[in-house]
């Protein structure tokens, strides 16, 4: 049986992991009304992962005999500056996330709760590949220029995993 501190931890990031998702529709959507189809995919299908990250943990609270909570989502932001702007962003928010999740890690060791420990070593992993992925993008962005953005707007999908791509890609 889950520890209330530990449910009501883990309902914190259902929130923050469906958030996560919101908040990249928002962005794929600002995307797609400026033209800029590529990159409107590359978020659509993050926001797909958030929400199955959400999910992850929704399944795992009531496994453990707890009661998972669906919240109210705040309103993402619908406009952003440009391209970079968006991704700057995209970073910000998942470092807020890495915090969230390794704030969890340390209460799970607290309670000495192993098992929601180990069902978090998946996020701990994720988190590290997600801040490098958007990195990598930022990077670009940086090389090619704000206004070169017509061919970074087609090339974004080669820098996702082959297997995400081919799941957005049939
Ligand atoms: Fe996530
Ligand atoms: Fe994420």
């Amino acid at each position: 049986m889950i520890k209330k501190k530990i449910e009501d931890i883990c309902n914190r990031q259902v929130e923050r992991e469906g958030y996560s998702s919101s908040l990249y529709i928002a962005m794929a959507s600002w995307a797609e009304n400026n033209g800029y189809p590529g990159i409107a995919l590359w978020l659509y299908s993050q926001a797909e992962e958030e929400k199955l990250h959400m999910l992850k943990f929704i399944k795992y609270i009531n496994e453990r005999g707890g009661k998972a909570t669906i919240p109210a989502f705040k309103k993402p932001v619908a406009e952003y500056k440009s391209v970079e702007n968006v991704f700057t962003e995209v970073l910000k928010h998942e470092e807020f996330v890495t915090d969230s999740i390794n704030e969890i890690v340390g209460l799970t060791l607290e309670e000495k709760d192993f098992n929601t420990h180990n069902f978090l070593q998946w996020f701990v992993f994720e988190q590290v590949e997600e801040e490098a992925s958007v990195r990598t993008i930022i990077d670009k962005i940086r090389l090619v220029g704000n206004n070169n953005m017509y061919q970074f707007d087609k090339d974004i999908f080669s820098l996702r995993t082959p297997a995400v791509n081919a799941q957005v890609n049939p």
